[in-house]
């Protein structure tokens, strides 16, 4: 399968903060947050696979600031890399001040979704082709993402996780 690149399957969602989407500090509910993650990311896994393709785990997400009611909120979702039938990708959420227009890195988070067919087994997807020093960088560190993912799931004996477990070893 030929390859693609991180630019052709990039999601980016902007939308506003509105009462029913709050907390009680007027505040965007995280759930709510997480639902605007998942439909980016989705869209993105879909774009880069042109396959259904369904949320296997979220593996990391961070809200690190809080996103007060009326704000103007982007979700931007690009696939970091591929393997054989599931995407890792990565959401950035930026909100924007409201007279300067600046942005500010509000969230991030990191899902996994695996293509499928029709009747829901996994098929293979492309893989990606990083372009930017970031692409490059959030490329090579997925593979021990997933490992964690996987050992976190059972899915994986920790053992296998060679890519974690150089993390922890000296040289
Ligand atoms: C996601 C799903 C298709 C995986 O099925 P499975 O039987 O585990 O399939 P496999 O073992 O062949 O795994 C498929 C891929 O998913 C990856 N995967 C599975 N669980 C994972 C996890 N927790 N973290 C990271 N990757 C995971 C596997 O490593 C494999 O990747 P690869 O082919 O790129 O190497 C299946 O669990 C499913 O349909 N889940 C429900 C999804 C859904 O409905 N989501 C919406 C929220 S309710």
């Amino acid at each position: 399968m030929e390859a693609k690149r991180p630019s052709e399957s990039r999601t980016t969602m902007t939308d506003t903060v509105l009462p029913s989407e709050t907390n009680p500090l007027n505040n965007l509910f995280g759930g709510e947050l997480l639902a605007r993650m998942d439909r980016a990311a989705s869209i993105t896994a879909r774009r880069h696979s042109r396959r259904i393709a369904v949320t296997a785990s979220v593996n990391h997400v961070a809200f690190n600031r809080s996103i007060p009611l009326g704000s103007v909120v982007t979700v931007e979702a690009s696939i970091s890399r591929a393997f054989r039938t599931s995407m890792e990708i990565v959401i950035d959420v930026w909100t924007e001040d409201r007279f300067s227009g600046e942005r500010t890195k509000a969230n991030e988070a990191i899902y996994t979704f695996v293509a499928v067919d029709d009747i829901g087994i996994p098929t293979e997807v492309p893989p990606v082709l990083p372009e930017t020093e970031l692409e490059q960088l959030r490329f090579e560190a997925a593979l021990r993402r997933k490992q964690l993912s996987l050992v976190l799931a059972g899915k994986m004996n920790p053992h296998d996780a060679t890519e974690l477990k150089a993390l922890f070893q000296e040289d």
